[in-house]
């Protein structure tokens, strides 16, 4: 293995994580709520009123998994202006891989010429958080320097089109963002991962699942979900997981510059933002545009408001999710 890792910050020096790269991939085919309710007993209006949606993006049988993620990635990669063998890990946050194994990441390296590890990480719709907490832990551990974070979903594959209170609320995409180990003075100055938590509560995993898996032939499995069960949930603890985030670096939601939340629907944002005090300005919101992509939500939310200039460098952004496990998590960077 190339000696790439323990390296040491200076004296007085922390290792930070800073995300140096961000990137995004939407399908090529965009699917509006008019034109689901063509194949689907629902309606424009049932729609946007109970969720916020208003359209979703579908994959074509071309654009896989490992694809969507590959070129969020090479986004991601082009952002930094790093070349693909200078990564050294890469986490991929799927519940959609395209095989049981290989796991798609190391699909993903294979096709950007990366080096060092690849595994894919499954925490559902948290899986964003999930992989940036892990990947923070390994730059802090000096395992890993120049690590790619992907969230890549193909919803769409797993939906039970007979159940018109599920498929109307997700879509497909892909969003990456390259992590750099870098170094900081341990303040919440620093730029890089400040704080990141995870969490998982095993006993609520049938209000949300897939019914199925590759190792069950009989059944690949379609996503079933209780909805309101979800909802009661969700609020209430992502609001306590971001508390518990801002509390452990001694800042308030008022320091806070955007919240770039998990875009399940626009119900439990907004719960979320009134719970916690925060205007809706400086929420960034895309589930009209997307629907609920899964762990690709979160990395396509930031990437939204990054590239059309309302997040900037340098700005304290809290990204939240919480999904199927339940699983649920935050993480707070300053860009
Ligand atoms: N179009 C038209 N009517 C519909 C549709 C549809 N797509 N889906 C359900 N309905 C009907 C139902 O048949 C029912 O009709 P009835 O009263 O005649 O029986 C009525 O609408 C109400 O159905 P509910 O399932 O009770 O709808 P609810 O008001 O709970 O809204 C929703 C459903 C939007 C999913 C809600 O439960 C919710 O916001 N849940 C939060 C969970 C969530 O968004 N999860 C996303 C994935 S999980 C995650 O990422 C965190």
């Amino acid at each position: 293995m190339a000696d790439h890792t323990h390296s040491t910050p200076p004296a007085g020096r922390v290792i930070r994580s800073q995300i140096t790269g961000i990137g995004a991939y939407l399908p090529r085919s965009l699917v509006s709520n008019d034109e689901l309710a063509q194949r689907v007993d629902t309606s424009d209006a049932w729609i946007r009123e109970r969720t916020g949606i208003r359209q979703r993006y579908f994959a074509e049988p071309d654009e896989s998994c490992a694809f969507m993620a590959t070129e969020a990635a090479r986004i991601a990669l082009a952002d930094a202006g790093i070349a693909g063998d200078a990564v050294d890990a890469i986490i991929l946050a799927t519940a959609t891989p395209d095989q049981a194994f290989p796991a798609t990441a190391v699909r993903v390296q294979a096709a950007l010429g990366a080096k060092g590890f690849a595994f894919d990480l499954s925490a559902a719709c948290s899986g964003f958080i999930y992989a940036l907490t892990t990947a923070d832990a390994l730059i802090r551990a000096g395992q890993a320097r120049n690590v790619l974070v992907i969230g890549s979903e193909v919803y769409s594959r797993i939906m039970n089109w007979e159940d018109r209170g599920t498929c109307v609320l997700f879509g497909d995409g892909a969003g990456a963002v390259l992590l750099q180990a870098g170094d900081g003075d341990g303040s919440h100055a620093d730029r890089g991962i400040l704080s990141a938590h995870m969490h998982a509560q095993g006993d609520l995993g049938d209000i949300l699942y897939v019914d199925g898996a590759v190792g069950r032939p009989d059944r690949p499995g379609h996503l079933v979900m209780h909805g309101r069960e979800v909802f009661r949930h969700a609020v209430a603890k992502l609001s306590e997981t971001v508390q518990q985030t801002l509390s452990h670096c001694g800042l308030t939601v008022a320091d806070i510059d955007w919240l770039v939340p998990h875009q399940a629907n626009m119900r439990i944002i907004d719960g979320v933002g009134k719970r916690l005090g925060i205007p809706a300005a400086r929420v960034v919101v895309t589930v009209d545009q997307h629907a609920n992509t899964s762990a690709a939500s979160v990395p396509l939310a930031l990437h939204a408001a990054y590239s059309d200039g309302r997040i900037k460098r340098g700005q304290l952004v809290l990204m939240e999710a919480l999904g199927g496990g339940l699983t649920w998590g935050s993480a707070l960077v300053r860009l």
